[in-house]
């Protein structure tokens, strides 16, 4: 059979091959070019970018953030049917920073200067970025858009749902616990069917640290330091009080220094209007709180429950699903449906079922379960602010790392990546984890039955050339072959499109070269390598404009691990040293389809 995608007259292009080019390989015929680079100035009243790192804290809150991760095109005529691929919205996270590439010189090292730790929290967070396509069709920056924002690691937000006012919550920013201030570690997103940005708090536990011996579980279980913060923040308190948030530590007398529950106020979803610049943004602490990589909801259908799925990139933790209580209905549809629903986790069986575990204490056999295990629960927001231990108890099935998913939009089946576990040992295997060591990671995919049932496979085992995924009698090619499988798209084509984070020295000494991104015709297993990122960087964070003729790319840290004084990358600027974090446009010559 002609698979749909080549009826399409799509994968027609030739491979990209695996190289360590410090540059954007894409097909003979496509044109690859960067754009909005950290350090672009956004707002109004932006310095210019200085290549030395010496902008200033104040500088960065108007300008592009750094480390850019999960992204989305919002078409400006969006309300009237969103068509429009000559201008739109273009939102994207700033998923961390890197002190090495930020700061002149690498910082001033220990204790923090508040300056910098100021600078940090603004390089973190999301932009939005009002962009055009000019007269001579290149893409530019709308200056002065009143859509043209920041939201950084010190934004005020609302918290809604179960968790808003509850006593875990309450902080000296907050006193009734229905707000915080900024998001921080944003990985993947979500793009939700009223329009909106959901970007996801991934590892913000390591921002934190709490000292006091008894740690409570809401730390402990997702790994918030007992020694120290990974960015040591908190050392700049003295200098800024505002800075003392980053420490958890129990040590408080008055309220004025009491932060313990700081940390509880990270690990959601947070929902941004982009048409909306004054809107403030909400956490949607219904859909769970753990290390967020993205989330991706299923098609939305008149008179049925929203639903949304988000995994919890971690060795050995969970994909998790959300089915809104309230019935989807295009015409009220709005962040409410978030507010009130039923959180699952997955557990997945080795003959190819599954079933969604709920995470609910008016469920009378997840309440066994948590008595069975000596586990008590308060109320459904203690529930939720513990998800990864609710999860436990559930039963549910210990992932390789979920990171992004998608949904496909013919047959609505599920993807997910699952990107790597080297610390599975082979007595933890089992069919939807099967690889002992699992360095290369895997997809797995299912589709939904009724009754919170499912049936999954694995559709590819990641790796070099020969890798063999046997349900499908499938095997990696140098046209192909890859590793630590992390975004994952798919375009209103049908292609699949999977983007790698490879480090360390599967990336500086493997057999994949820089990371990369492919193309799968799903029906056929028919996949290519369309694009290969500089030195260092990581490929994260795809869209294209609704009529499929320009993709938007994120090339993250480029030259990570090196610097402050040499780099091992220096795209995309190249006269200067210091790399960016940057999009990329990507067009082909004649116009066409990108994927043909
Ligand atoms: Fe930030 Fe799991 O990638
Ligand atoms: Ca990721
Ligand atoms: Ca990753
Ligand atoms: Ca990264």
């Amino acid at each position: 059979a002609v698979s749909s995608a080549v009826k399409q007259g799509l994968m027609g292009f030739e491979a990209v091959a695996v190289n360590r080019f410090d540059s954007v390989t894409v097909p003979t015929g496509y044109t690859a070019k960067p754009f909005l680079p950290w350090g672009t100035p956004l707002l109004d009243g932006a310095a210019p970018y200085k290549a030395d790192g010496t902008n200033t804290a104040a500088d960065q809150e108007k300008q592009i953030g750094s480390h850019h991760d999960g992204m989305h095109f919002f078409p400006i005529d969006l309300k009237d049917g969103g068509t429009d691929s000559g201008e739109g919205l273009l939102v994207m996270n700033h998923e961390y920073c890197d002190p090495m590439i930020l700061h002149a010189f690498g910082g001033a090292g220990l204790p923090r200067q508040a300056e910098e730790v100021h600078k940090e929290l603004a390089a973190h967070g999301v932009s939005v970025a009002h962009i055009k396509r000019d007269d001579s069709g290149q893409w530019q920056l709308v200056s002065g858009s009143q859509y043209n924002r920041r939201i950084t690691g010190m934004t005020p937000m609302q918290l809604t749902g179960p968790v808003r006012g509850h006593a875990k919550v309450r902080t000296q920013y907050s006193p009734d616990g229905t707000a915080t201030r900024g998001t921080l570690n944003n990985c993947s997103h979500g793009v939700t069917p009223w329009g909106t940005y959901l970007t996801c708090e991934e590892n913000w536990a390591l921002l934190f640290v709490n000292r006091d011996q008894r740690m409570p579980r809401e730390h402990r279980r997702y790994s918030v330091s007992d020694f120290n913060s990974i960015m040591h923040w908190e050392t700049a308190a003295r200098q800024d009080p505002l800075l003392a948030r980053f420490d958890a530590s129990a040590v408080a007398e008055t309220a004025e220094q009491d932060f313990r529950h700081e940390p509880n106020t990270f690990g959601w979803i947070v929902e941004i209007d982009p048409f909306n610049p004054s809107s403030v943004p909400v956490k949607h602490t219904a859909m769970g709180r753990f290390a967020h990589e993205g989330v991706i909801f299923a098609k939305a259908e008149a008179g049925k429950p929203l639903v949304a799925y988000s995994g919890d990139d971690s060795r050995f933790e969970y994909i998790y699903k959300f089915v809104s209580k309230e019935l989807y209905d295009p015409a009220t549809a709005g962040p409410h449906l978030l507010d009130n629903g039923t959180l699952y986790a997955a557990r997945f069986n080795d003959d190819g079922s599954g079933e969604w575990l709920p995470l609910d204490l008016a469920d009378a056999d997840f309440r066994a379960k948590a008595e069975a295990a000596k586990v008590e629960f308060s109320d459904q927001a203690d529930v939720l602010l513990n998800t990864r231990l609710a999860a436990d108890i559930a039963g549910a099935t210990k992932m390789d790392r979920p990171e992004w998913g998608a949904v496909h939009p013919q047959t609505g089946e599920v993807y997910f990546t699952l990107t790597n576990n080297d610390q599975r040992h082979s007595s933890q295997l089992n069919a939807a984890n099967p690889r002992a060591s699992n360095s290369q990671g895997h997809i797995i995919r299912w589709r939904e039955q009724a009754q919170q049932r499912f049936n999954w496979d694995i559709f590819m085992l990641s790796g070099d050339v020969f890798t063999y995924t046997p349900q499908h009698q499938f095997m990696l090619t140098a046209e192909n072959h890859h590793a630590s499988p992390d975004g994952l798209w798919f375009d209103p084509n049908g292609l699949l499109w999977i983007q790698t984070d490879m480090s360390g020295s599967q990336l500086s000494g493997g057999a994949f070269g820089n990371n990369q991104m492919l193309v799968a015709d799903v029906a056929t297993h028919q996949m290519k390598r369309f694009l290969v990122g500089p030195v260092g960087c990581e490929i994260t964070g795809v869209v294209m404009t609704p009529d499929c003729r320009t993709m938007f790319v994120n090339i993250q840290h480029p030259g990570e691990g090196s610097g402050p004084y040499s780099f091992s990358s220096t795209w995309p600027d190249r006269g200067t040293r210091r790399p960016r974090s940057a999009t990329v446009i990507i067009t082909k010559d004649d116009g066409g389809i990108i994927g043909s």
